[in-house]
């Protein structure tokens, strides 16, 4: 089980919800009503699905793929810790994820 933890743009805690491995934190949020649209639901065709990663758990994931990393040079507020949700798979070694909705995100598709 890992704890992942949202946090709003402005730093403060939003949710903090429970994961098991193999979820994709795009499914968590989701789930937890935040607003990642998450437009072509991980075919890697947007990038409406990008968070910021706190630095300590940025480095305990797997490298972003060059798709990812082309993704996310077209995705607004990107920081050096940004990631793609839906390309993050929960693990058995993960006991908690934070990450940041960037601003002016926004979940138009209402899930
Ligand atoms: S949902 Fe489109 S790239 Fe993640």
């Amino acid at each position: 089980m890992t704890l992942v933890r949202f946090f709003r743009a402005d730093g403060t805690l939003d949710k903090e919800v429970k994961g098991e491995p193999g979820q994709r934190l795009l499914d968590i949020a989701w789930a937890a009503r935040e607003p990642l649209e998450g437009a072509c639901e991980g075919v890697m065709a947007c990038s409406t699905c990008h968070v910021i990663v706190d630095p300590g758990d940025f480095e305990k994931l797997p490298p972003a793929s060059e798709e990812e990393e082309d993704l996310l040079n077209l995705a607004a507020h990107a920081a050096r810790t940004s990631r793609l949700a839906c390309q993050i798979i929960l693990t058995s070694e993960m006991e908690s994820l934070s990450v940041r909705i960037p601003p002016e995100a926004r979940n138009w598709m209402g899930r």
